[in-house]
């Protein structure tokens, strides 16, 4: 299903906005802590579900991009029970893969296919699997950002804006496979790319800040108190020292779902999305 996408609309934007609108702009962001996981992630269903229905209102469509790891397998399930999603109107694309087969027990696609896609309405043709079985994952990387160029419809030098872009955190700071100390990290001009992870000895393939940065919205998702620690760097406006600091969307919403041991590490102003 093709859709119009491009952001001549933002880059017209930026140019208007005065810095201290841009700055304020920037550090605008909601924290909501939940006391338990169970609540973030009805939470999370419920933003994914108000979300979808607004966007399926406005333009027909609802794009996501999927995040992977552990955390979102909840979600994902609690999202299989909901019939009131316009599941066939949702176009679904993953913010990073593993370079692995989408059968492998490791695979981002795998597990939102299991605790998801397998068991509501989507059309097969609404599913944009990064294709990280390719040998080469650089090959990998320029195919889907191929395919996402093509979904979006979009000119040269543009990025697309998805209406929702899932996120997590890892405990390094990482989000997607926006990972410290790696290449990726300064990549501000293609979509996706084939990202060496030397502490794994792998490529990831992900997508870049700047397609991060373009969503309408960014929400992440964080559990466990093992993220105490990479949330206190990543709420803190002067910090840029982890990856995920890095996520600031140029216009658009930033919504951090925590639960309460993840929070654990915050100061007051932090609780309070300031
Ligand atoms: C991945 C994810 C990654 C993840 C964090 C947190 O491919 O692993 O996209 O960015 O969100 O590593 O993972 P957990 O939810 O497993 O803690």
């Amino acid at each position: 299903m093709a859709a119009t996408g491009g952001t001549s609309k933002n880059d017209s934007f930026q140019k208007s906005l005065q810095p201290n609108q841009a700055l304020r702009m920037l550090s605008q962001r909601e924290v909501r802590i939940l006391d338990t996981p169970e609540h973030l992630f009805q939470a999370a269903a419920d933003e994914f579900e108000s979300l979808g229905s607004k966007a399926i209102q406005r333009s027909g469509r609802f794009t996501v991009a999927l995040s992977g790891g552990s955390t979102p397998r909840s979600l994902y399930s609690l999202l299989s029970t909901k019939t009131s999603i316009g599941w066939d109107r949702v176009c679904f694309f993953w913010g990073d893969e593993r370079h692995v087969p989408p059968d492998h027990p490791e695979s981002n696609y795998r597990m939102a296919h299991e605790a998801l896609l397998a068991k509501v309405p989507v059309r097969p043709e609404n599913v944009f699997r990064i294709p990280a079985e390719e040998p080469d994952a650089a090959t990998a990387a320029a195919r889907y950002e191929q395919q996402t160029r093509d979904f979006f419809a979009l000119a040269p030098g543009r990025f697309p804006r998805f209406d929702l872009m899932l996120l997590g955190l890892g405990p390094d700071g990482h989000t997607a496979s926006l990972f410290p100390n790696t290449a990726a990290l300064n990549e501000n001009n293609r979509l996706v790319v084939a990202n060496w992870v030397e502490k794994f000895n792998t490529h990831r393939i992900t997508m870049t800040f700047p397609v991060l940065n373009h969503s309408a919205c960014v929400m992440f998702l964080v559990s466990g108190k093992d993220k105490a620690l990479a949330l206190k760097e990543a709420l803190d406006h002067n910090s840029v020292s982890v990856p995920v600091a890095r996520v600031r969307p140029l216009d658009g919403r930033l919504l951090w779902l925590v639960d309460r041991e993840a929070a654990s590490s915050l100061s007051a102003d932090q609780k309070r999305g300031t």
